[in-house]
C-alpha cells in the first residue's frame, strides 16, 4: 500500500464558545472541547484511511488553560503514527481572546488513537505514514512508543 503524508490529512477546525456550552461562571465544559477534539481526530484519520474510523483510546489529555464563553477555539489535528489499522492523531487546542491582541494560547492537548474499520466493522489496514520532516520523525517515534506500550499492557 502506498504511503500518505502527514500534511495530506491534517485539519484545523474553529468555533466560538457559546453560553450553552458553559457553566454559570462562564467556563466552557471540558466535554465540549473533548468532543471537538474527537471530531477533528475523526476527520484527520478518515482522510488518511478513506474508510470509517472509531476512537479506541485517548492518551495524555491535558487541560492547560480555562476556556470562556466568547473565546474563539482553534483545534488542530495531525497524524503522528500509523500502525496496521490504528492511527494516532495529535490534537492541540488553542484559544483566542477576541477582546485582546494577545497571542493564541494552548488550552488542551492529547493523542487520539483511531481504528479504521471495514464495512463489517472489523479493523482493516491503512496506508503507512510517509514522513517528510525531522519533527514528523520525532512525533512518529513517540507515537510508536505509546503504541508499543499499549500492546505490552494488553498482553500483560
Ligand atoms: C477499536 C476496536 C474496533 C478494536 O477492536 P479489537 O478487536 O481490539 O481489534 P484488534 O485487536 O484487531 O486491534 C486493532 C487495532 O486497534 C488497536 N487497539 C485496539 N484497542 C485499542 C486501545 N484501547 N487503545 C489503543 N489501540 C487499540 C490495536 O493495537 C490494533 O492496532 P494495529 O492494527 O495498528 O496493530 C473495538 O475495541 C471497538 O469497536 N471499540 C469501540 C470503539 C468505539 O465505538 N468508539 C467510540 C466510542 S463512543
Amino acid at each position: 500500500m502506498e504511503g500518505k503524508t502527514v500534511g495530506g490529512s491534517k485539519i484545523e477546525m474553529s468555533a466560538i464558545m457559546q453560553p450553552n456550552q458553559a457553566n454559570p461562571a462562564g467556563n466552557v465544559h471540558g466535554g465540549e472541547i473533548m468532543k471537538m477534539m474527537d471530531n477533528a481526530a475523526f476527520v484527520c484519520a478518515q482522510r488518511h484511511a478513506l474508510t470509517n474510523v472509531v476512537t479506541a483510546r485517548v492518551d495524555e489529555l491535558t487541560f492547560h488553560l480555562p476556556i470562556y464563553v466568547g473565546n474563539l477555539v482553534i483545534c488542530q489535528a495531525k497524524l503522528t503514527f500509523v500502525g496496521r489499522s490504528s492511527m494516532e492523531v495529535a490534537v492541540n487546542v488553542f484559544v483566542e481572546d477576541l477582546y485582546s491582541s494577545d497571542p493564541n494560547q494552548k488550552a488542551l492537548s492529547g493523542y487520539f488513537t483511531m481504528i479504521a474499520l471495514n464495512a463489517g466493522k472489523k479493523p482493516i489496514c491503512v496506508p503507512p505514514l510517509e514522513i517528510t520532516a525531522e519533527e514528523e520523525q520525532a512525533d512518529y517515534e513517540r507515537g510508536r512508543e505509546r503504541y508499543n506500550n499499549y500492546k505490552c499492557l494488553r498482553k500483560a
